[in-house]
C-alpha cells in the first residue's frame, strides 16, 4: 500500500518516515518529488540509491519559511529576495550559496545549493509537519519519465519507497526553472515558470549555458567537483611507498600504511555511508595540500556505480 491519498493523517505519518531518515515521495506543483531530510547525508544519500542514478546530480532543496532558509543557504543577495517575493512559494528554484550545514551529497561538492519553496499544500504541509528542509528529485528511476502522478511513481518506485502521498496529477507537470545570479543570473534549466517574467525582475538572462552540456551544468559537467589535487582512481597496494610519502589516500574500508592523510569511506564497507561521505571527505583531503590524492576503487554495484563515475570525473 505504497500510495496513500494526502490527508493530514498521511502527510503527519510521511513526516514521522522523513524524520526517521526514510524517503517518501509527494506531490508538488511542478512534479512528484522523491523526499529526504536535506541536511542529513545517509538520508539524502538513499535518494540516489532508489533512482539508481549513475551520478550525484546536485539536488534541489525544498523549504517552507524564511528560517528553513537561513538553514541551507549563507546568503541571499538583494537580487535574490527579490525573485523569492514576486515567486515564492512556486516553481522558482534559486542558486545560492550553501551553508556549512548542508551535505556535500546534496550540492555535489559544490559550493551553491538550489532552493526552492514549492506552493502546493501538500508539500508546503510536510515541510512544516517536518520541520526540516527537504531534498528533492523528481520521483522517477534515472532515465525514466517525469512522473505527475502518483501512479507514475508507484509503476517505477513503488517497491523502494515508503509511502508516496497521493494528490492527483500535478499542475504544472514540468520541473520548476532554474537561476543562478553570480556572477551574472543565467537560466540554467527551463521550467514552468518562463525566463521572461524572471527577466521582467532580474534584467537579461544569459541562456547558452543549461544543465546538459555547457558550461554551468554541474553533475553533468567532467571537472564540477573535482578537487584542486590531482587525482588518480588506484588501489593502494599498486602504489610503491615512494610515491605514497606526499600524497593523500581515499579508502573504502581499510586505511593502508606510508600515506601522509587517509580518509576511510565506510570502516564496515557500506556502499551508502560511502557515497553519503564522499564529497565530505574528498573536501577535507583537498584542503591538505598534498601532491596527490589517490581514491581507492569501490565495488561497482549500487550507490557504488555513483561513487565511481565521480571518482573518475575527478580523475579525468
Ligand atoms: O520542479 C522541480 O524542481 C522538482 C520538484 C520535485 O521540486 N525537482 C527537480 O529536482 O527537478 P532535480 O533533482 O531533477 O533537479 C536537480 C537539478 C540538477 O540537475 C541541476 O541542474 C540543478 O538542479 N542544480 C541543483 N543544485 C544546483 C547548484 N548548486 N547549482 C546549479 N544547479 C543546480
Ligand atoms: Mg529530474
Amino acid at each position: 500500500m505504497a500510495v496513500v491519498p494526502a490527508t493530514a493523517q498521511t502527510i503527519r505519518r510521511a513526516a514521522q518516515t522523513l524524520r526517521d531518515g526514510g524517503v517518501v515521495a509527494f506531490p508538488t506543483e511542478t512534479v512528484y518529488g522523491l523526499a529526504a531530510l536535506a541536511l542529513d547525508a545517509h538520508a539524502a544519500a538513499r535518494i540516489f540509491e532508489i533512482k539508481e542514478r549513475p551520478s550525484f546530480d546536485p539536488l534541489i532543496v525544498h523549504v517552507s519559511d524564511e528560517d528553513m532558509l537561513a538553514l541551507v543557504a549563507r546568503e541571499i543577495s538583494p537580487e535574490a529576495r527579490a525573485l523569492m517575493r514576486r515567486f515564492w512559494p512556486g516553481a522558482l528554484t534559486i542558486v545560492l550559496p550553501r551553508a556549512d550545514a548542508v551535505p556535500g551529497i546534496v550540492t555535489a561538492g559544490l559550493p551553491t545549493v538550489a532552493v526552492r519553496m514549492p506552493s502546493h499544500p501538500v508539500a508546503l504541509a510536510l515541510l512544516r509537519e517536518t520541520g526540516a528542509p527537504i531534498a528533492a528529485p523528481s520521483a522517477n528511476r534515472f532515465g525514466g519519465l517525469t512522473p505527475t502522478r502518483a501512479q507514475h511513481v508507484e509503476k517505477m518506485l513503488g517497491q523502494r519507497v515508503e509511502c508516496i502521498l497521493d494528490a492527483g496529477p500535478t499542475q504544472l507537470g514540468v520541473e520548476s526553472t532554474i537561476v543562478r545570479l553570480d556572477p551574472r543570473p543565467a537560466l540554467l534549466r527551463p521550467g514552468a515558470i518562463a525566463a521572461e517574467e524572471i527577466e521582467a525582475i532580474v534584467g537579461p538572462l544569459e541562456r547558452n549555458v543549461d544543465e546538459r552540456g555547457a558550461p554551468l551544468a554541474p553533475g553533468r559537467l567532467a571537472h564540477h567537483y573535482a578537487p584542486a589535487t590531482p587525482l588518480r582512481v588506484v588501489a593502494s597496494a599498486g602504489v610503491p611507498p615512494a610515491e605514497r610519502h606526499g600524497s593523500g589516500y581515499l579508502a573504502f574500508q581499510h586505511a593502508p600504511q606510508g600515506y601522509a592523510a587517509v580518509r576511510v569511506l565506510s570502516p564496515s564497507g557500506d556502499l551508502g555511508d560511502a557515497a553519503a561521505r564522499l564529497f565530505d571527505l574528498l573536501h577535507e583531503l583537498d584542503a591538505l595540500g598534498l601532491e596527490r590524492i589517490d581514491a581507492e576503487p569501490v565495488p561497482e554495484r549500487g550507490l557504488g556505480l555513483a561513487i565511481m563515475d565521480r571518482l573518475r570525473r575527478a580523475a579525468a
